[in-house]
């Protein structure tokens, strides 16, 4: 299997678990607990079908959509994720270079390995950063502050990680930050040589964004301790007003579920939530972020922009969100499993097919732009 025969997001997956070392692969496709909330999470848009409008003169179709103040060329966007050196050499590099090339949006994490400034000085496409609230407040005002200075215009809290989801896949595994290659992991890496030889040549792991402030020498923590250790499960809504009036710019919040959480983000003057359960990371039997759209389109999308991510591979359900009045989308999994499988050229494959997707429907929806793409278009089952 190459990269050619990879016609959408299930071969690439394939693809990619073929390259990875399974803790790696695990870390990526798994989820909390049982995995129903991580599986619901594509099911719940065949909830709905599209209603096609025929006859409407589609030959020029134009995707670009405009989210918290930033133009889109596309309404799909790479949302922020972890440790992507570890998945391909290139990691965040390509993941921005490719953003560029399509002209949309990226995010960067705090657990990133590239630093957020070497990718907002190298492209000039739209960059969020995504912000982890950790226990420690200086490191969260360097945060900011490195971000600011960076350039980067939309802070993107992650509000879902008070603490860590359980993650049973890399309990097994033993999967963990910092990345080493020890004995013993060369041990459980050895049937992946290929991926081994050129993690060794390449640049060594490091957490640009928190290596600074955190001393992670001699201790390795899963994810999920990551996030119950480090991260200040006493954060609230006082906290985050006053990081949204020290930032001064765009401010959104990435793991909103309830109508009454979106009504408070929106008193609080974010410019947009991401109604999402962390593609199934957190908590399990969680609802997903598309089943939640209408209710809070209808409540807030007035006041403020609302994007979904979770479990999009196709642009049909790409198509079904915006209909709901989703802003934009956010894609994870989805070019993560292109950039272990081939790095930059995995991810503009991922993107290419996708946009083709995307338009293909839209003519077949009768829609040339996509704010015609309406409610009225989907019947639920
Ligand atoms: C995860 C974090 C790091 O889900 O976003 O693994």
């Amino acid at each position: 299997m190459r990269l050619n025969d990879c016609h959408n997001v299930q071969d690439f997956r394939k693809l990619a678990k073929r390259r990875l070392p399974g803790p790696i692969f695990n870390y990526i496709d798994g989820g909390a607990d049982d995995e129903i909330t991580l599986r619901r999470n594509t099911d719940s848009f065949a909830r709905c079908d599209l209603v096609p409008n025929i006859l409407r003169g589609v030959e020029k179709v134009d995707l670009s959509t405009t989210v918290m103040g930033q133009d889109l060329a596309l309404p799909v966007y790479l949302s922020p994720t972890a440790l992507q050196r570890l998945f391909h050499h290139q990691g965040e590099r390509a993941t921005a270079a490719a953003a560029e090339r399509f002209g949309t949006m990226f995010g960067v994490s705090s657990l990133g390995t590239v630093s957020m400034e070497e990718l907002a000085r190298k492209h000039s496409t739209p960059q969020v950063y995504q912000f982890y609230f950790h226990k420690d407040r200086g490191l969260n005002t360097a945060m900011m502050a490195a971000a600011k200075t960076s350039g980067i215009k939309v802070m993107m809290l992650t509000v879902d990680s008070i603490t860590g989801g359980n993650r049973e896949r890399d309990l097994r595994t033993g999967f963990s930050i910092p990345f080493r290659l020890n004995a013993a992991g060369l041990a459980q890496f050895a049937m992946k040589p290929a991926w081994g030889l050129n993690y060794l040549r390449h640049e060594k792991f490091s957490l640009p964004q928190l290596d600074a402030h955190i001393d992670m020498k001699g201790d390795s923590l899963t994810i999920g301790r990551y996030f119950t250790e480090m991260l200040d499960p006493s954060m609230n809504w006082d906290d985050v007003a006053q990081m949204v009036a020290e930032w001064g710019g765009p401010f959104c919040l990435k793991g909103v579920m309830s109508v009454e959480d979106a009504i408070r983000a929106a008193d609080i003057g974010c410019a947009g939530i991401v109604l999402s359960n962390h593609g199934g990371r957190q908590l399990d039997g969680s609802r997903s972020g598309f089943d939640q759209l209408d209710e809070i389109v209808q409540a807030v999308g007035d006041r403020l922009d609302v994007m979904i991510d979770g479990g999009i591979q196709r642009g049909t359900h790409v198509l079904k969100a915006l209909a709901l009045g989703a802003k934009a989308v956010g894609l994870g999994r989805a070019y993560l499993f292109p950039l272990a499988a081939a790095g930059q050229p995995g991810i503009e494959r991922m993107l290419t097919k996708m946009r083709d997707e995307i338009t293909r429907d839209m003519r077949m929806m009768g829609c040339t732009r996509v704010d015609q793409l309406t409610r009225d278009m989907l019947r639920f089952r």
